[in-house]
């Protein structure tokens, strides 16, 4: 019951109980003992208020109780309790926000808990993988002060590494900018309205050049039934496609190297799908490749360079193209990348 309607039949029953039982008393059963029917009125109001007062301090009293617990367990860290509340009245809709506080308190605490995991996980990894090349140059410069390098060719060996190492550091420092930059949504996209097919066309020419002075058999097929249209960064989807082609090349385990490309229509979407025959990915792993920072144990141990961050800058520009990407895979056998881009469609104007 509602704590305005308990306080009105409080105070009617107060005021009209005790008069109309004093009235009738006086008017019809004794008018001639009026002194004593007064002092059993004050009694009957005093008895009817004490009762009627204890009915609404318990509806008031009980849910404080139960709040004043729960912000004790706040206030001492503690989130895991439950506000159960059975009452439908004003404080019972109280005890409900405050529960809902506390879920969202509880949400928020472990988010936070997670967020801070992942920040000392991302300074382990970029220290981790700074280090390297930094132990690598100082050794290599070391050995030139010492006088290990004492030919020409010795020299030059040294020089090219400490080079190809500072080379190695400046990517993973441009990457690492980049993914930054990705995550805290300061990259300006530069989207513009393109034909799909033309896009993919000019992609595809573009890789076979490319794939081909590798001596990679390069296949392109395009599906498309008609030319639709797409709205995208063109430069940050060659990224996309680079990264994904980067990473065929760089997990490829076979004497000849096989990568294809297949676009689709896909209902109000358009599938690209980059298909490898490399070593592929354990299962285990497969859920995880997207994220930062992710290699798998072999390639973490391999000696192909990378930071595990290449995937999980492409995620993000798919996923702000509002899109979506994923992959399937069998060890030994190749992993395909798929990702899909929303068509553009005409929004037709009323005449
Ligand atoms: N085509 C592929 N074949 C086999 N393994 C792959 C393939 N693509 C990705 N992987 C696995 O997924 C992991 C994550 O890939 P990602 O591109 O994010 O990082 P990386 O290539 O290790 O480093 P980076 O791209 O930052 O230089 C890789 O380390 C590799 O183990
Ligand atoms: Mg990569």
């Amino acid at each position: 019951m509602k704590l305005r309607t308990r306080l009105i039949i409080g105070f009617m029953t107060v005021m009209i109980l005790p008069t109309l039982f004093t009235t009738v008393g006086m008017r019809i059963l004794a008018p001639q003992r009026v002194s004593e029917m007064q002092f059993l009125l004050l009694v009957v109001i005093f008895l009817t208020a004490a009762i009627f007062i204890m009915w609404i301090y318990r509806a008031v009293n009980i849910p404080i109780h139960k709040m004043q617990d729960a912000a004790k367990q706040i206030k001492e860290g503690n989130l895991d309790f439950e506000l159960k509340v059975d009452e439908d009245d004003e404080m019972g809709q109280l005890c409900r926000d405050f529960e809902e506080m506390r879920l969202r308190l509880k949400d928020n605490a472990e988010e936070k808990v997670a967020y801070d995991k992942e920040s000392k996980e991302l300074i382990s990894n970029i220290s981790h993988d700074l280090k390297t090349p930094i132990t690598a140059i100082k050794g290599y410069v070391e050995g030139i002060m010492d006088g290990v390098a004492d030919t020409p060719e010795k020299m030059d060996r040294y020089i090219k590494t400490i080079y190809n190492k500072a080379n190695e550091m400046d990517r993973l420092i441009n990457e690492l900018t980049l993914y930054s930059k990705i995550d805290t949504n300061r990259i300006p996209y530069n989207f513009s309205t393109l034909s799909a097919q033309d896009y993919f066309d000019d992609c595809a020419e573009d890789l076979a050049l490319e794939l081909e002075a590798k001596g990679v058999l390069f296949i392109y097929h395009n599906y498309m039934e008609e030319d639709s249209r797409i709205i995208v960064d063109a430069e940050q989807l060659r990224r996309v496609v680079n990264n994904i082609v980067n990473n065929s090349l760089k997990y490829m385990d076979k004497p000849q190297g096989k990568i294809n490309m297949t676009i689709r229509d896909v209902g109000d979407f358009i599938q690209v799908e980059l298909a490898d025959n490399g070593k592929g990915i354990a299962p285990k792993d497969l859920p995880n490749v997207f994220d930062r920072f992710y290699r798998t144990d072999a390639s973490r141990n391999s000696s192909k360079g990378g930071s595990g961050i290449g995937l999980a800058i492409v995620k993000k520009i798919v996923e702000e193209h509002g899109g979506n990407i994923w992959a399937t895979s069998q060890d030994g056998v190749g992993t395909t990348m798929y990702f899909v881009l929303r068509k553009y469609q005409e929004v037709p104007v009323d005449e």
